[in-house]
């Protein structure tokens, strides 16, 4: 049906979102379009409409370089070319080094340790021979310095900046030409340029903007620490996750000093990379064999708890998927799960109810993956299922065992991606027996002292884990 016609009013563009550019005949608390709070502002004069929406752009002859070309006639890039980064863990969730020109925006919630971090990866790549600017719009230079002292950060060569203001940041990084910028924070860099105070949407987008324009021109990476809102956003418009090339997310790992950085979009390396990192007195350490660090929290063998060689990325982690099943006190029975995929426990319940015989219609049940990992890979069924088994059951699953497998509807078992790495990292930490589903366990060559159990159904499986 075709849209009727609106009578005439007056004419729109008195106000505008500065966060999505919508055009508004009177201010409003919060943008109709975008619905950002405090976004809405008075628009420019005629004389200064550049952050207008729908300016006007008068097209002019390109030169030979910035005409469209066919993609054999672009010279590749220089591989060469990219920075190496000196923290192996860092520079695996970024997915090897450092792209020239590219943009990485770090968030995490506030005091996670975004400044120590940048600040550690800033001093080391300057050590290494990469011109670094560390530009801190929070932090006054003494306050950098001394904790670069308590970090026991000491290139000489590194630059510190401790200016706000983001006109200042671009003359620095024009003026000393530096191979790595961060800028510590996106959100409290301003500029007097845009409308809005440091923070607003509007700000935090064109200042983000014109930095990554900068770096983009100059062939420098770029940093931005981003602040994470209550809710677990990064703080700001949500198209700066589209602005830069990765996003890191940098995040406490379990309980205690642990923290965790891994990738939620990355244009140049993998998303499903993860790096730990435990947080002293002398900064950040990098840790190299996660596995160890997630199995030592561990404690005796206790019903309910269940662990799973996990895919974190190229390498594997065994995780405890731990699980309670308790009679649910009155009416509901509540189902919750952390770390874990809620739908796929509710579907598991099911089956275990319905395959297994299990009474569970009385049950709160309850799902963790420990350590605050992330596991959303379907293999992480069996493990769940026969955690949440050994809590009814209230008997601890077989001594040194460890379990993957995708359990289907009729109960069945799935095959798994990389089941001989799992089995290796699984005889590496010194489990005795793996249960697989039967097609994963056939063709897995021998790995150590460890037992490799294949199964068909979830009911074989697990009458095997409580044996
Ligand atoms: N002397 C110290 N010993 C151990 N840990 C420390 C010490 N000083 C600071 N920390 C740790 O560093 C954290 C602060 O780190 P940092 O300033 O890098 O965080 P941030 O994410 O940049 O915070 P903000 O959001 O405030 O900028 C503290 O929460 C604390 O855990
Ligand atoms: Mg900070």
């Amino acid at each position: 049906m075709a849209k009727a016609k609106l009578p005439s009013g007056p004419a729109k563009g008195a106000f505008f979102c500065s966060g999505c550019g919508t055009e508004l005949m009177h201010w409003a608390g919060r943008c109709p379009e975008c619905k950002e709070w405090d976004t809405v502002v008075a628009a420019p004069s005629e004389s200064n409409r550049s952050y207008r929406s729908n300016r006007t752009y008068e097209a002019r002859a390109l030169s030979p370089e910035e005409q469209a070309r066919p993609l054999a006639d672009i010279p590749e890039p220089d591989i060469a070319a990219r920075v190496r980064v000196p923290m192996p863990e860092v520079a695996r969730v970024l997915g090897g080094a450092l792209v020239p020109g590219s943009a990485v925006l770090v968030a995490g919630d506030p005091g996670v340790g975004k400044s120590t971090l940048l600040l550690e990866l800033a001093e080391k790549l300057s050590a290494a021979g990469s011109r670094c600017l560390y530009a801190s719009a929070e932090e006054s230079a003494a306050q950098t310095r001394l904790r670069a002292r308590r970090l026991g950060a000491a290139s000489p060569g590194l630059l510190v900046l401790a200016r706000s203001g983001l006109e200042d940041i671009l003359a620095e990084c024009r003026r000393t030409g530096p191979a790595v910028v961060v800028v510590d924070s996106i959100q409290m860099t301003w500029s007097p340029e845009y409308p809005g105070a440091a923070g607003s949407v509007g700000q935090v987008r064109q200042c983000a903007a014109a930095l990554i324009r900068e770096v983009k021109e100059s062939g420098a990476a770029l940093f931005l620490v981003g602040h994470v809102t209550k809710d677990g956003a990064i703080a700001g418009p949500r198209v700066l996750e589209h602005m830069v090339d990765t996003v890191l997310h940098f995040e406490p790992a379990g309980q205690g000093a642990y923290r965790q950085l891994r990738a939620v979009k990355n244009r140049f390396g993998p998303t499903d990379e993860v790096a730990f990192f435990e947080m002293t007195g002398t900064g950040l350490i990098e840790i190299p064999e996660p596995s160890a660090l997630l199995l030592g929290e561990r404690g005796e063998a206790r019903p309910g708890a269940a662990i799973f060689p996990a895919l974190g990325g190229s390498r594997v982690l065994l995780v405890e998927i731990q699980a309670l099943a308790a009679p649910a006190a009155e009416g509901y029975a509540h189902r919750r799960a952390a770390g874990l995929d809620a739908n796929r426990l509710h579907m598991l319940l099911a089956v275990l109810a319905r395959r297994g015989g299990m009474q569970l219609a009385g049950c709160d049940v309850f799902a963790n993956a420990a350590g605050g990992l992330e596991v959303p890979e379907p293999a992480a069924d069996l493990p769940l299922a026969a955690a949440v088994a050994s809590s009814l059951r209230e008997r601890p699953l077989a001594a040194g065992l460890a379990l993957a497998g995708e359990v289907g509807l009729g109960g069945e078992l799935r095959a798994v991606p990389r089941a001989a790495e799992r089995v290796r990292e699984a005889a590496r930490h010194g489990f005795r027996t793996i249960i697989l589903p039967r097609a994963s366990a056939r063709g897995v060559a021998p790995a150590g002292d460890i037992q490799v159990i294949g199964a068909a159904s979830l009911v074989e499986a697990l009458d095997k884990a409580l044996a």
